[in-house]
C-alpha cells in the first residue's frame, strides 16, 4: 500500500462529518485532524488577546503559533468562537499559515482523516478518498438544536436555522477556498440516513480505494 493514505473529508457545518470522520479515523487506525479546530484556536487566541478579528496580518501570526496537537475541542466549541473563526478563515494569509501545518499533519503513517471544508479541493487534492458529507439545512439545524437539548441546554430553533444559512453563505460564498465537493468527490446527503448508514456508506468507498492501493 502507497502510505500514507489521507481521506478528505468536507461539508457544511453540523452535516455530521465530525463524528463519521472520528469513527472511521478509529476503523483504520488513521490520525484525525478536525481542520475546523485550527481555524477555531486562531479566532480565540485573537479573542483572548484583545486583538481584533479584522487584522489579517496579526491574525497570521495567530495562525502560525497554533499547535495541532494542542486543540481541544471542548474549549473551542462555543458559538462564539465559531463565528469569529469564521470570520478570519476568509483571510488568504490565515488560510496559507493553516494549509501548511494540515498538509504537514496530512502525512502522518499509516493514514490520515482529515475534516473540514477545502480538504479534497486545496490541502490534500490528491487524497484517493474524498467524501463530501451534506444535509438540508433544515436537518443540520434540527440536529444541533437537539444536541443541545439533550445536554440539558436552551435553545431557540430559528435563531440555529439562522445561524446555520449564515454560515453556509460564508463559507461557500468567501473568494478563498469556497466551501464546494471536489469533482472527484463521493457525496454524501445524510439527511434522511443515519449516522451508521453514513459510516457504512463509507467504508465501502474507503475499502475499495484501499484494495485499488494495496
Ligand atoms: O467546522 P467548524 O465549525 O469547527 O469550523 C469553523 C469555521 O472554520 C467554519 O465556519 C469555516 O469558516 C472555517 N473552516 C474553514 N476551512 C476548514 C475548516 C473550517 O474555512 N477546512
Amino acid at each position: 500500500m502507497t502510505t500514507p493514505f489521507t481521506i478528505a473529508i468536507d461539508g457544511p457545518a453540523a452535516a455530521g462529518k465530525g463524528t463519521l470522520s472520528r469513527r472511521i479515523a478509529e476503523e483504520y487506525g488513521f490520525h484525525h485532524l478536525d481542520t475546523g479546530l485550527t481555524y477555531r484556536a486562531t479566532a480565540k487566541a485573537l479573542l483572548d488577546a484583545g486583538l481584533p478579528l479584522d487584522d489579517e496580518a496579526v491574525a497570521e501570526a495567530m495562525a502560525h503559533r497554533v499547535d495541532l496537537a494542542g486543540l481541544d475541542r471542548a474549549v473551542l466549541a462555543t458559538h462564539e468562537i465559531g463565528e469569529a473563526a469564521s470570520k478570519i478563515a476568509v483571510m488568504p494569509a490565515v488560510r496559507r499559515a493553516l494549509v501548511e501545518a494540515q498538509r504537514a499533519f496530512s502525512l502522518k503513517e499509516p493514514g490520515t482523516v482529515l475534516d473540514g471544508r477545502d480538504i479534497g479541493t486545496v490541502v490534500c487534492p490528491d487524497a484517493p478518498v474524498k467524501l463530501y458529507v451534506t444535509a438540508s439545512a433544515e436537518v443540520r439545524a434540527r440536529r444541533r438544536y437537539d444536541e443541545i437539548i439533550h445536554a440539558g441546554g436552551n435553545a431557540d430553533h430559528a435563531a440555529i436555522f439562522a445561524d446555520v444559512k449564515r454560515r453556509d453563505e460564508r463559507d461557500m460564498g468567501r473568494a478563498d477556498s469556497p466551501l464546494r465537493p471536489a469533482e472527484d468527490a463521493h457525496l454524501l446527503d445524510t439527511s434522511e440516513m443515519s449516522i451508521e448508514a453514513a459510516f457504512q456508506a463509507a467504508k465501502s468507498i474507503i475499502d475499495a480505494a484501499l484494495s485499488r492501493n494495496a
